[in-house]
């Protein structure tokens, strides 16, 4: 099971008092995804931290970009890649995710690549193409990797407070493990009050939690119910 914590563009929690309250709970991986000038503080702490984008060069004129090598060298232990709102609002494509995937791995960090259908997509009836699309993509360098793990996000569930109902995630987590064998974590609007059923189902390995990170203490209770849940 892993837990990991989307910061966005939030500050969040102080690490030291994060990294204090998480420190009995065992049998869960837990990460944090804070915003660039967190990342140094977040491993000082003895969190396990993924930044939330990396490039695929390893330097050169990419203005506001970061390489795997630079986040490798300060700790970093991996990074979220093809997130919605990157999608959406920074131009990323199903080839950019891949690149950036390839690259990251290469370096010895860890992924989660994220997908999901947005709500005009799930009304035309397309999840299930959508789903398969962007998890294609990304085949050839995640299949059995043990460093990767894919974010379901249905984009209507981000931010939102709508969560898929368990079955709804169960359906795109089981159809996510026929293209690439790997954890498939699932998130939008999980909360401490909805995360056991969503946790429970057989193909959900895991969460990638955004609002709900931003405290320490519910976050640490999804944590929590993790490790309850698979113990
Ligand atoms: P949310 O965000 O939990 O605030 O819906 C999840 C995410 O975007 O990763």
């Amino acid at each position: 099971m892993l837990i990991a914590g989307n910061w966005k563009m939030y500050a969040g929690p102080d690490p030291s008092a994060l990294a204090d309250r998480l420190a009995g709970i065992r049998g869960v991986d837990v990460v944090v995804c804070p915003p660039f000038m967190r990342l140094v503080a977040t491993v000082e702490a003895g969190l396990t931290t993924y930044a939330q984008n990396v490039h695929w060069e390893e330097e050169g004129a990419f203005t506001g970009e970061i390489s795997a090598k630079m986040l490798k060298a300060h700790g970093v232990a991996g990074s979220l890649v093809g997130h919605s709102e990157r999608r959406q609002h920074f131009g990323e494509t199903d080839e950019t995710v891949a690149r950036r995937t390839k690259a990251a791995l290469a370096a010895g960090l860890a992924v989660i690549a994220c997908v999901g259908e947005t709500q005009e997509e799930r009304d035309a009836g397309d999840t299930e193409t959508v789903i398969r699309i962007q998890t294609e993509a990304i085949r050839d360098v995640a299949h059995g990797h043990a460093k990767v793990a894919v974010a379901y996000e249905p984009v209507w569930a981000i931010g939102t407070g709508r969560i898929a109902t368990p079955e709804t995630a169960q359906e795109a987590h089981a159809l996510i493990k026929t293209i690439v064998d790997v954890r498939v974590l699932y998130g939008g609007s999980v909360k401490p009050e909805n995360a056991e059923e969503l946790l429970s189902q057989p193909d959900v390995d895991g969460a990638l939690v955004g609002g709900a990170s931003l405290e320490i203490e519910s976050f640490a209770s999804i944590c929590e119910t993790a490790t309850r849940i698979r113990s």
